[in-house]
């Protein structure tokens, strides 16, 4: 007999993803789809991980309760693991809704970078701002990621651009994960941009972030993954590889803003480079599609950003499917090019502008998302031996996950075996 100190009974789908606790591949393909739904399901966990799974009418065959255990009564509701977001910029100073409203007056978001606001607008508030203002802005985003059941998300900086703010940014992710139940993935990202001081001579700051930034990220231990915003007028595709050589060198694992306004070969480099994840890849061209499909490089789209800066193009996402990406989904929450913490959004967004099916949205948003920020073994499916991590929602079919957009349908969010939010 186990013993619980956690119960969720009659789930009318508990949507387990995979059964196997040390399953760590993303889903490929037709498995895309493979949500291991169990009907009128429930599942026991004790000390925040979860114990045992399956149909309501088994639990007392095998489980015990504590003395005084949560229990929860998900009668006619799915229950799914919780919600990974694999990619997004939480930390930032202030809103830019004066861009948002320039946008919707015509001008794009490249027009708008060029005459000094975009990144470079986030950046010159991050010097002056406080590091509790800070602190205090990034608390309200995980309040919001949370009660729209995003349980897990990667954080980025990249607001800083030099050594201290950088390293300042990654302080206050720490912070959040320290005093916050949400749990942020920290990335670093000093070459989300070329500092405007730089601007003459972007190989200056290339070498900057190589030899000073870097090193004193890898030292403080505050980042597990580096990024790059390998774009045309941002960081080319030579200087991308430079930093991420480098990067390797000093342990982070890498991943790519590739192909984001436009085909820089970002997907085939990410791939060639071994890293865990290309992410927008908007303009991925039929190479880099062979490439990422050879590889163990995930592609994490982010149909957000697309919908919010009115991209004129698609990319192929069926098709990047059908030939064997694993893909996963994000928002890529971020004060300029796509305000919003809702996972459940991206998810809809993936269905009516990408044309996944909401089975393949889920998964994306769960497992493979998990898998793009390397915690396959943790997160993102509802097995024993993993986190209990899971949300309640106010709907009886997975598909209404998608369907229903503009409204917060978590009912009850669950982190580490205890209710955070309901
Ligand atoms: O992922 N592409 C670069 N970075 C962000 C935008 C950040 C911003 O505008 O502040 C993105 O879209
Ligand atoms: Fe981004």
């Amino acid at each position: 007999m186990l013993t619980a100190d956690f119960t969720l009974i009659h789930a009318r789908e508990l949507v387990c993803i995979t059964s196997t606790p040390t399953d760590s591949k993303p889903w490929r393909g037709s498995d895309l789809s493979s949500l291991g739904i169990i009907s009128d399901g429930a599942l026991a966990a004790r000390g925040g991980r979860i114990i045992w799974v399956g149909r309501t009418d088994e639990l007392t065959r095998h489980v015990q309760p504590t003395s005084n255990p949560t229990e929860i009564d998900a009668t006619g509701r799915v229950v799914t693991p919780g919600l990974v977001d694999a990619h997004t910029h939480p930390v930032f100073p202030a809103a830019r809704a004066d861009e948002f409203a320039l946008r919707a007056a015509g001008k794009t978001y490249q027009e708008i970078a060029q005459a000094g606001g975009g990144i470079a607008n986030s950046v010159s508030r991050t010097h002056s701002a406080s590091t509790p203002d800070l602190e205090r802005l990034a608390r309200q985003v995980a309040d919001r990621m949370l009660a729209g059941g995003t349980t897990t998300a990667e954080a980025k900086s990249g607001y800083g651009l030099n050594r201290d703010d950088e390293l300042r940014m990654l302080r206050v992710i720490r912070s959040i994960n320290e005093h916050h139940a949400i749990e942020w993935v920290p990335t670093a990202m000093p070459a989300h941009e070329v500092p405007a001081e730089f601007r003459s001579n972007p190989d200056l700051y290339v070498t900057l972030v190589m030899e000073e930034i870097l090193p004193a990220i890898a030292a403080a231990g505050l980042a597990e993954f580096n990024d790059v915003f390998c774009e045309a007028g941002v960081f080319n595709r030579s200087q991308s590889q430079q930093i991420q050589t480098r990067a390797r060198e000093l342990g982070f694992g890498l991943k790519f803003h590739a192909d984001e306004l436009s085909d820089q070969g970002g997907a085939e480099l990410a791939a060639a480079m071994g890293a865990i994840s290309a992410d927008h890849l908007v303009y991925i061209s039929e190479s880099g599609i062979a490439a990422m499909a050879k590889s163990e490089t995930i592609a994490v789209m982010l149909p957000g950003t697309a919908y919010y800066l009115d991209l004129p193009r698609r990319p192929p996402v069926r098709r990047m499917i059908e030939s064997g990406l694993a893909v996963a989904l994000a928002t890529d929450c971020n004060p300029g090019s796509n305000m919003t913490e809702s996972m459940p959004l991206a998810m809809n967004q993936a269905c009516v502008l990408y044309k996944m099916s909401p089975a393949e949205a889920l998964v994306a948003a769960t497992w493979n998302a998990a898998c793009a920020i390397g915690r396959a073994d943790r997160i993102g499916a509802l097995a024993p031996g993993r986190q209990c991590d899971l949300v309640v929602w106010a709907v009886g079919d997975h598909r209404e996950l998608a369907y229903h957009y503009g409204v917060n349908l978590a009912v009850a969010v669950i982190k580490k075996g205890r209710v955070v939010r309901s």
